[in-house]
């Protein structure tokens, strides 16, 4: 009898690689966001935690130099063929946002990060967030969504206070962070904030520039 694979390290590579592009409208902010990436002149835009790249796809396809970053080679993957069949091009890379981004100093206009920064946890988020700090430009943009609601119903370690790994489902193994919206303000210390709310996934959305 073969020997079943390994479980990958990061369960949403499984979850792409069983349903494809689990996400395909934009994020109902996106809209908006693009018209301020526009009327501020932003040309470079990464998407951290892309995924399968609905935010790559839609931001290349509207004329910024689009850079994608996931740890699942599924996503990236997935990423690549949508942008081939829009006949797009962005800069996709598989790697984990908990290591060095491999862009350099102050090199990006704005970053997008869509229920990705979680997966991780807080001193790993603060590491993360050091390194968006370091490749943003100084008054460079910044949209992250994070979800408000723990566990839902399923069974979880609590590695941390506010950091749980789901025992069970889709997610199993992969931590999950659960901001408080005093946590984001403390965590972007470096920006100024603009604005958190709620969006209608009951996800905390933030809008804020770095400090010129
Ligand atoms: C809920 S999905 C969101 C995907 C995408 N942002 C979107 O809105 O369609 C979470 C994403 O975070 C990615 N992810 C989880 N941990 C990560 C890590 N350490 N580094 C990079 N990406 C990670 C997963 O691979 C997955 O693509």
């Amino acid at each position: 009898m073969s020997e079943k694979p390994d479980r990958p390290r990061n369960p949403w590579d499984h979850i792409f690689a069983r349903q494809g592009r689990v996400f395909t409208e934009p994020h109902e902010d996106m809209p908006e966001i693009i018209r301020r990436l526009k009327e501020r002149g932003a040309v470079t835009v990464l998407d951290l935690g892309c995924g399968t790249g609905r935010h790559v796809v839609l931001l290349a396809g509207r004329g910024f130099s689009v850079f994608g970053l996931d740890a699942s080679p599924e996503g990236i993957g997935e990423a690549r063929r949508w942008l081939a069949e829009e006949g797009l091009a962005a800069d996709l890379r598989v790697q984990s946002m908990a290591e060095k981004l491999p862009y350099d100093d102050s090199s990006i206009d704005a970053v997008v990060s869509v229920q990705a920064l979680h997966h991780a946890d807080a001193a790993t988020i603060r590491k993360t967030v050091g390194e968006i700090s370091r490749i943003l430009k100084k008054g460079g943009f910044l949209f992250v969504t994070v979800p408000k609601l723990r566990n839902q119903g399923r069974a979880f370690e609590e590695l941390e206070p506010n950091t749980c790994l789901p025992l069970n489902g889709p997610e199993k193994g992969l931590p999950h962070h659960y901001f408080s919206p005093e946590e984001l303000r403390e965590v972007f210390g470096e920006y100024d904030i603009e604005d958190i709310h709620l969006d209608a996934r009951n996800h905390y959305c933030l809008t804020a520039f770095k400090k010129e």
